[in-house]
């Protein structure tokens, strides 16, 4: 347990909220081990995550209180890049809920979500040059894999941070809804990847996940186990039999 992450079991996913309202949302080490434990559990238990933030904000960063005091070694360690990357690689899909600010680590940190929701005041970007340091946590490749070179490379050489309007236009979210909304939006599709089934969406995040080199191999690796399962069988045989019991009652 930890106070500043908190967790709350739903039917269709797991919803963690970064709360730790009064720094903004800071990303500490408390956070990140907080969010470790919790990767631990979803790697096993396999869940939708959805991630949001408390107080109207996403993450204002990393603790610039405790980055200011890390050395080479820590920067080596990469304490954020890991736990992102352990996000990134769950095995079901991670929504994030972006209210107000996504920055540095936080907007890090919402880049490794597989699906975005911003809100009105969604204020998202890296300024961390500002800060003497690099984005060395999934900035540098996914922002660049999301909104394309030239965005991310003006981004994050120039601290630029996007209203929601754009970071919609540019595909960084993929809606913009009032915060409420947002969550409810979220929440109906955790509910919505319930309903599917969960081996074919692992199969498809791996997929998706798996560098430009692996393709098709992969694809077809992940489909040759599929379609050896009874669970697309069934899937496939009901969706048969109600075509076929549509057209008997249609030539009634
Ligand atoms: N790390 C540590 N503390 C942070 C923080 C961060 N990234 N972002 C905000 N805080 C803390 C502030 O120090 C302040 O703490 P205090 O009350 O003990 O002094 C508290 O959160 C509230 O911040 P404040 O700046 O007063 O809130 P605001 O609403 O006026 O502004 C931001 C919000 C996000 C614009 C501003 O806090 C900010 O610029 N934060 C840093 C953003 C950044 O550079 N992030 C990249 C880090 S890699």
């Amino acid at each position: 347990m930890s106070e500043t992450l908190r967790i709350e079991e739903r039917d269709s996913h797991v919803l963690a909220v970064l709360d730790r309202p009064e720094k903004r949302n800071a990303i500490d080490q408390e956070l990140v081990d907080a969010l470790h434990r919790l990767c631990a559990r979803l790697e096993v238990e396999r869940r939708t995550l959805v991630l949001a933030g408390s107080g109207g904000t996403f993450a204002a960063g990393a603790d610039i209180a405790q980055l200011r005091e890390r050395r080479a070694t820590d920067a080596l360690a990469g304490i954020n890049t890991r736990c992102f990357q352990r996000i990134r690689a769950l095995p079901m899909p991670v929504i994030a809920v972006l209210d107000g600010y996504a920055l540095g680590g936080g907007a890090e940190l919402a880049y490794a979500a597989d699906i975005r929701i911003g809100t009105p005041t969604l204020t998202i970007g890296n300024p961390e040059t500002g800060l003497g340091i690099i984005a060395a946590a999934g900035a540098t490749w996914r922002l660049k894999e999301i909104v394309g070179d030239a965005l991310a490379s003006e981004m994050l050489l120039t601290g630029r941070l996007l209203g929601a309007d754009e970071a919609l236009a540019a595909g960084l979210v993929s809606a913009v809804l009032e915060p409420e909304a947002a969550l409810a939006r979220a929440v109906e599709l955790a509910d919505r990847i319930a309903a599917l089934d969960p081996a074919a969406t692992q199969a498809t995040k791996r997929s998706l996940l798996a560098p430009a080199s692996a393709h098709p191999e992969i694809d077809l690796a992940e489909q040759a186990v599929l379609f050896e399962s009874p669970e697309k069988h069934r899937r496939m045989t009901a969706f048969l039999e109600r075509r076929s019991a549509k057209r008997t009652q249609e030539t009634r």
